[in-house]
């Protein structure tokens, strides 16, 4: 087997990634990530969130499979890669449009920090895989979100936007946080970050919405269940076709298990943000 070397855990003991050690790759800019050429992706396809009762059948293969042996998740952990590459780009625009400092600092540390390592964990992965492949291009799908996420100058919309890919990613990690040893170690941290960035943008979209007068709260909804829409019907198609098809067996569901999933845990987002609390 290949050496496998993982970039180290982000976080200190309070949830906050401290600053970069001699280990970590030198730090980009924002600006810098922004323009880069590998940031030509975006949101995440595949839909999902809250807590996924797995199966024993699941539980059996994830503890026997190892999946840095299987070249099949070339397929999805390059495409997490790109979803991961998106979050990363979001969260700097975020930042960029956040109305207060507060948000504006949780766009720019955390939650910028947390995508960054996310994207380099996906990506070292892929290349400990047999044979080493190279990172495969970015697929249309991550250019058309990429693309919008880059035009949008709404605070709000990439905010809905970040939901939908967040909660994507959630639902996926959870499929991988029974993997043995270190790898189940990493998706289970990596899954506390993402339920922490879901956590933080519904809070947000439900504040905005406590907050607001009807003809904006139909707005918000109307927002909402457009880029869920556009998840499940542009998105998340092609996501399953580049990206889960060929491991979803190995990960013991089916497509159709699968994209009930998806849309059960969207509609709870999208409950959890519009309903009183
Ligand atoms: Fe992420
Ligand atoms: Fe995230």
């Amino acid at each position: 087997m290949s050496p496998f070397v993982l970039p180290h855990f982000p976080l200190t003991e309070s949830g906050y990634k401290s600053s970069t050690n001699d280990c970590d790759p030198a730090p980009m800019s924002l600006k810098t990530i922004a323009q880069s050429s590998h940031f030509s992706s975006n949101l995440t396809g595949a839909s999902t969130f809250n807590n996924t009762h797995l199966n024993l059948h699941h539980q059996f293969n994830l503890h026997r499979l190892d999946p840095r042996l299987q070249p099949e998740f070339l397929h999805l952990w390059s495409g997490f890669y790109y979803g991961e590459m998106a979050a990363t780009e979001l969260s700097v625009r975020l930042t960029e449009m956040a109305p207060d400092r507060h948000l504006q600092r949780f766009s720019a540390e955390t939650h910028h920090e947390d995508e960054q390592w996310h994207a380099e964990v996906f990506q070292a992965l892929v290349q400990a895989l047999p044979g080493h492949p190279d990172m495969p291009a970015p697929p249309t799908w991550a250019q058309d979100v990429v693309q919008k996420v880059r035009n949008c100058n709404s605070y709000l919309e990439l905010t809905v936007g970040s939901l939908v890919i967040e909660a994507s990613a959630v639902f996926l990690l959870e499929l991988q946080a029974d993997f043995p040893d270190e790898l189940g170690q990493i998706f289970r941290r990596m899954l506390l970050q993402e339920k922490g960035h879901v956590a933080f943008a519904s809070r947000y979209l439900h504040e905005h919405f406590r907050n607001s007068d009807a003809q904006q709260r139909k707005r918000l909804k109307s927002l909402m269940l457009d880029t869920f829409r556009y998840m499940r019907d542009s998105i998340r198609p092609q996501f399953i076709e580049l990206h889960l098809s060929p491991v979803l067996p190995l990960l013991g569901i089916s497509v159709q298990d699968y994209q009930d999933r998806a849309r059960m845990a969207s509609r709870d987002v999208i409950r959890s943000i519009l309903r009183p609390r």
